[in-house]
């Protein structure tokens, strides 16, 4: 079984992160949005997977620590301490605001600060350079106390400029204290301007490598890659994960840019900055595609390289499709090969039989066919089966076939629907355009029924049929032939993002009309827009 659950639920709620942390700012018309969303990925996968912890039993012995050391993140951390339970999303409302819980900085919640705090938070934050010292102490006091739980140490990088963190680094390899798991935010930009600029932090790595540290780089927004390394031990050593990550990642024109550290976007662009939150899509290569003779590993590898989201696997049974592919003893050894989610999409007879090999391979979603179940308690069956084995589960419609009834009482439930644009069977068909208007009728009507998951386009998606896909809602793409048979891969993804951003962009300038603000939008947005400009008449249209 595969180190991560339920991932697409993660990713979802690290995006109602986002647009719950942006609310509070906007409303307060102040506060950090920049940490927030660069720490929006970490936060999630701690809270939301790898942390032991209660918030109804805030101060259990063997919790899990979470000492968010840099503090300025403190709306992202809010929004994912309410997303976990600790305390009402409309409370976000009050972020800053006298007599509130959720003071600009956190406070360390206790029965005396309990009217100025909520549950779950270990540490009064602001102050920055303290909370490695902190970590330590409660690490030592953990192995006195033979308590097995880990403090996990949030950082920035302007905050490492500090002295008195290189003190605590020191400690902590004095003690081998390989209970403490420090993440630093590596945005690479601290206040107002780059760190680069201000105080170079390079050779980071070496640095820490120095300090007697067990090291590890990643892409910071990559859960699969957070959730991997924060659940590694390191042993008799502290360990820190540097989490290479975009200041401001999610709204584009806050992204990398310092200018948006510490300020809030006006109330009259809300619904459009949600709107953009909203738009995040992910590319899945199905590595049936392309060229036969090469083989599924050297597809992956391709696939990871390029920047892909998720891998594909179309599991092909010769009996509900007139194709045989593989099944879960392939997707089982490709596993260790990388760390990208396996989006399993099971194209055979009774699914519910084989679920159990799928779990096990590996799989992070698991989707199986309407028209493979008989019945509604079949499909509650197949449902429940695949989450509580804390994977995502999916339901996937062929062309010609409607979503029975009984599905609007598992939309809580359900993480993925797959929209299929041919008739399943084979890579590199031309997409049906009649799926066009069943997406634009049934997305928003799931969606107005409360359903909160993905929308997925399979089949014959490529640069001339995702942008309809994407205006209709889907939000993951399943591409085979496009990319496994285009001469230059990464320039097939970097066409195809680019297509997506600018579809996004037209739209988000449309709300703007709406709302009459078009100019002002125009004039915040303006850095991104330029980018787009070399597309001839896009904002014309
Ligand atoms: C269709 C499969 C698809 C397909 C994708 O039966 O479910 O995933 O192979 O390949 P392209 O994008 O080439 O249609
Ligand atoms: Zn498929």
């Amino acid at each position: 079984m595969h180190n991560m659950k339920r991932f697409l639920e993660i990713k979802n709620r690290i995006r109602e992160v986002r647009t719950l942390a942006l609310m509070g700012i906007t409303e307060a018309g102040s506060g950090h949005p920049g940490a927030s969303f660069s720490a929006a990925e970490i936060m999630g996968s701690l809270y939301f997977q790898v942390m032991r912890f209660d918030v109804t039993n805030p101060f259990s012995q063997n919790r899990d620590y979470f000492i968010n050391s840099k503090a300025h993140s403190a709306p992202g951390y809010y929004a994912t301490l309410s997303l976990s339970g600790s305390f009402p999303k409309e409370e976000m409302k009050t972020l800053r605001k006298l007599n509130s819980r959720l003071q600009g900085h956190p406070v360390r919640y206790s029965e005396a600060q309990k009217h100025h705090s909520v549950p779950g938070i270990e540490y009064s934050g602001g102050s920055e350079g303290i909370g490695l010292s902190i970590s330590v102490g409660i690490a030592l006091a953990n192995n006195l106390d033979n308590r097995n739980g880990v403090v996990y140490c949030l950082l920035g990088d302007g905050e490492i400029n500090e002295g008195q963190i290189w003190e605590a680094a020191m400690a902590a390899a004095k003690f081998k204290l390989d209970n403490i798991v420090a993440i630093l935010d590596r945005n690479r930009i601290q206040q107002d301007g780059f760190s680069d600029d201000i105080m170079p932090l390079d050779p980071v790595k070496d640095k820490w490598l120095s300090f007697n540290w067990d090291v590890s780089e990643i892409n910071g927004h990559r859960v699969e890659q957070l959730i991997d390394e924060l659940k590694k031990k390191s042993l008799g050593k502290p360990k820190i994960i540097i989490a290479n990550t975009i200041k401001g990642n999610g709204i584009k024109h806050m992204a990398n840019n310092p200018q948006w550290h510490g300020r809030a976007p006006s109330k009259k662009h809300l619904p459009i900055l949600i709107k953009e939150l909203e738009g995040e899509y992910m590319i899945a290569p199905s590595i049936i595609a392309g060229d036969d003779g090469e083989s599924y590993e050297s597809k992956i590898e391709k696939a990871e390289r390029v920047g892909s989201d998720i891998i594909h696997l179309d599991v092909m049974d010769g009996k509900f499709v007139p194709n045989t592919t593989f099944f879960y003893d392939t997707i089982k050894e490709l596993r260790g090969i990388t760390r990208l989610p396996f989006d399993a999409h099971l194209m055979i007879q009774n699914p519910y039989d084989a679920l159990d090999s799928y779990i096990d391979a590996g799989c992070d979603v698991i989707t199986v066919h309407v028209e493979e179940c008989k019945d509604e308690k079949e499909f509650e069956k197949i449902n429940n089966k695949i989450i509580s084995n804390g994977v995502s589960p999916g339901i996937a419609i062929n062309p010609n076939t409607e979503l029975p009834e009984w599905i609007c009482r598992y939309l809580d439930s359900l993480d993925v629907i797959i929209i299929m644009s041919v008739n399943p069977g084979f890579a590199g068909q031309k997409f049906m355009p009649s799926v066009l208007p069943k997406m634009r009728n049934l997305i928003p009507s799931l969606r107005s029924s409360g359903y909160n998951g993905y929308f997925e386009a399979d089949g014959g998606i490529d640069l001339s049929t995702i942008s309809s896909c994407y205006e209709a809602g889907c939000r993951i793409f399943v591409m085979g032939n496009a990319i496994f048979k285009s001469p230059d891969i990464k320039e097939t993804i970097r066409n195809t993002k680019f297509l997506l951003d600018s579809s996004l962009e037209k739209e988000l300038l449309r709300e703007s009309e709406s709302y009459g603000i078009k100019d002002d939008w125009m004039k915040i947005r303006k850095s991104v827009l330029g980018q787009f400009n070399s597309v001839k008449g896009i904002w014309e249209q």
